[in-house]
């Protein structure tokens, strides 16, 4: 799917957010792990106007898992409850009630101070689209759940879905929308698939894909592609035809040649873009915390 956002769609996005923030006790922000800067909303310490929140690291499957580490050391420092999860297959997903609770302990303890036995904390899922809302929310419901979009007028039709006996999840996610005004940022989400890489050109998504992996994961790279030339050295990254020719290399062993020999660079770019989002070229972070 892909979402354009203009000022409209923004203002509406963040008034169906904050229509439901009414309905809940905490938030489960939900991040790709790969970049959980760039799949994160910069006004969302905003938008959520200070609702208990952990920040949830999906898909972590497909990230360099040193990187996600780091990426947890930062968010704790940062005063955040933080974990890392697989929404597809559910490791890590059993955490989140507890950390629910957790974010949710004083009040819970308030009410049991008055006699009043405490009720599940209730949790809105957000986060961008594609990062994995819908399906963490079937994955936390333990059956498929038909999630659909918002609508105006929103919170009437919703239903809590029970996840154990302590919490209760809004079974429509809150959409927030990423920062495309910095362009590495676009890149970075058309990289990991988040948004269609036809809105940018795919050879430049490819392009940027390539200039990242032959830098920090050449390894996998070179193995995946049994590449021959050597790494490309730091003062090479300044030049786009050492790029470009990783590209043709790449071009070449997957057969994508047109008339007179010459590698027909958009279907590679496709080829390298499917392959890197399937996790076939191997496990990668696209921005670090330090
Ligand atoms: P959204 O509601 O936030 O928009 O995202 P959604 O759950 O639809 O997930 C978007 C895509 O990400 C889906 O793939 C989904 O399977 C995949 N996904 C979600 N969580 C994980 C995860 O932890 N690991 C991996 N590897 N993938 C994850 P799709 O290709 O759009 O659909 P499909 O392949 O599931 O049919």
């Amino acid at each position: 799917m892909t979402i354009q956002w203009f000022p409209g769609h923004m203002t509406k996005a963040r008034r169906q957010i904050q229509e439901k923030l009414g309905l809940i006790d905490v938030v489960i922000e939900l991040v790709d792990a790969r970049l959980p800067l760039s799949s994160r909303n910069p006004m969302v310490d905003e938008i959520l106007s200070g609702k208990p929140r952990m920040i949830v690291l999906n898909k972590s499957d497909l990230a360099d898992p040193q990187m996600t580490k780091e990426w947890l050391n930062y968010f704790t420092a940062e005063g955040h409850i933080a974990l890392e999860v697989n929404a597809s297959t559910g490791q890590g997903t059993k955490d989140i009630p507890n950390k629910a609770k957790e974010l949710f302990k004083e009040k819970i303890e308030r009410q049991i101070a008055k006699g009043i036995k405490p009720r599940p904390v209730r949790a809105l899922i957000v986060g961008i689209p594609n990062v994995g809302k819908s399906t963490l929310i079937n994955r936390l419901a333990g059956r498929n759940i038909a999630i659909t979009g918002d609508r105006p007028g929103v919170t009437k039709g919703q239903q809590w879905i029970k996840v154990g006996t302590e919490m209760e999840l809004l079974d429509t996610p809150g959409i927030l929308w990423p920062k495309f005004e910095d362009q590495n940022v676009g890149y970075r989400l058309a990289v990991t698939g988040a948004i269609k890489e036809e809105i940018l050109n795919v050879e430049d998504v490819a392009f940027f894909a390539i200039k990242y992996l032959a830098r920090y994961y050449w390894q996998p790279l070179k193995e995946r592609y049994e590449l021959e030339q050597p790494q490309p050295q730091p003062q090479d990254f300044e030049n786009p035809d050492e790029i470009v020719a990783i590209m043709e290399a790449i071009g070449r062993k997957r057969g994508c040649i047109v008339s007179g020999g010459r590698v027909d660079l958009a279907k590679a770019s496709g080829i390298i873009l499917r392959e890197l989002r399937a996790g076939k070229t191997g496990r990668y972070t696209m921005e670090s915390p330090f």
